[in-house]
């Protein structure tokens, strides 16, 4: 245990043997501190989106193909013109420090262990440059969370750029704070510093609570600041926290080079529909002009496959390896995108989709969703 600010960080380094994912929350919360675990399992309000994200899955069910004569399934795929072992990607996540005293370094080694995407946030508790090493090469996106100071807007994505990455996801959906009940009754301030406020901004996040860090964030968000940063950077610009085809829409008109399908997880506008929910209709207005990332409430291989089903090209998760973080440090990453990927396989094979691509064609029946 590391302490930090009276914070306690776990160090833990070592292999997890997961059931399940959901399993992993209640492991974690033994380790992360209370105002650091109602930070990270909280949704908005009373979480009533935050369970429809995993209660959604059951909105649709996969209809296998028995006879499809096919063996050891790849979880291979291709997105962005990068390889990768696995369509399961690390959402951007902020403050992981507040599990781990490597925070998202550790984050960054595990996903890279299993071949996958990383994704690093504006209020990351390590540098950008310093998780992009911890990743040895392998494939990273940033996060931004434009500022009101385009000074600082510029920094971040040259800094960006020139630590590697390999696109921008413009989060859009988190222009104020979800109404964080879990910190209000917690009084939770970050106890740990984010390194890219502290390089380039006063304040630094340590003290603060979430909504005071957004404050200092653009509270406007409109398709001209999308063009204006994809007119800045030569790095393709995701759109981050689409939840209707009109967003979609303008993204990619304003020259997103990706949409992903997120409602933060369920912390940010409750009463909205599940993720899922909203995928199949904004993934047919897309078309395949551009790639779409899903998000928010994934647990399952069969989730995953879902989600693959339903339109989306890569899948993220958050919470799980934030958790698995915590209890193993890189290794419990590793761990838990295994785990996950492991039950990604197993869909696939009774499924009878050998490759990702034939999930992505995979019938789905039975889909009840908000149109
Ligand atoms: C997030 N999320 C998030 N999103 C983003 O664009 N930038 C960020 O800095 C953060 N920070 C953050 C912190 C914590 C503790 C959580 C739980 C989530 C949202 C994240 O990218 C993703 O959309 C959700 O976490 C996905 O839902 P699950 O997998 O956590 O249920
Ligand atoms: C959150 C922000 C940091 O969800 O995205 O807490």
């Amino acid at each position: 245990m590391t302490i930090v600010n009276g914070y306690e960080q776990s160090d833990n380094e070592r292999p997890l043997k997961i059931v399940n994912l959901p399993a992993l929350e209640k492991d974690a919360q033994k380790i992360i501190p209370k105002g650091g675990f109602g930070y990270i399992v909280g949704g908005a309000e009373d979480d009533w989106t935050l369970r429809q994200n995993t209660q959604a899955f059951t909105h649709a069910q996969i209809v296998p193909k028995a006879l499809s004569n096919i063996e050891q399934p790849s979880t291979a795929t291709s997105v962005f013109g990068i390889d990768l072992k696995t369509p399961i990607m690390m959402a951007p996540v902020a403050a992981q420090g507040l599990a781990h005293a490597k925070g998202e370094v550790d984050t960054a080694q595990g996903v890279a262990a299993v071949g996958g995407l990383m994704s690093q946030s504006t209020y990351s508790s390590t540098s950008i440059a310093d998780t992009a090493a911890a990743g040895h090469g392998a494939p990273q996106f940033f996060q931004l969370y434009m500022s009101k100071d385009w000074t600082f807007n510029y920094a971040l994505l040259d800094e960006a750029k020139k630590a590697g990455v390999k696109a921008i996801i413009l989060t859009v959906d988190a222009t104020v704070d979800g109404y964080r009940e879990a910190d209000i009754v917690n009084d939770f301030q970050f106890p740990i510093p984010m390194a890219n406020l502290e390089k380039f901004s006063e304040g630094a996040g340590k003290g603060q609570g979430i909504g005071e860090i957004y404050a200092a964030a653009a509270q406007k968000i409109g398709p001209d600041d999308v063009r204006r940063i994809a007119a800045h950077t030569d790095l393709p610009v995701i759109v981050k926290g689409i939840e209707s085809v009109e967003d979609a829409l303008l993204a990619i008109g304003a020259g997103a080079a990706g949409i992903y399908v997120s409602n933060h997880g369920g912390r940010q506008l409750n009463g909205g529909p599940a993720s899922f929910d909203v995928l199949p209709a904004i993934a047919k207005a897309v078309n395949h002009r551009v790639p779409i990332i899903f998000d928010s409430g994934v647990r399952r291989g069969s989730h995953v496959f879902k989600a693959l089903a339903a339109g989306a090209d890569l899948v993220a998760i958050g919470r799980p390896a934030v958790y698995g973080l915590a209890l193993g440090g890189a290794q419990g990453v590793q761990s838990v995108f295994e785990a996950l990927n492991h039950e990604l396989e197993i869909t696939m094979q009774l499924a009878g989709t050998k490759t990702i691509a034939d999930v992505k064609q995979a019938p789905l029946t039975h889909f009840n969703y908000a149109d």
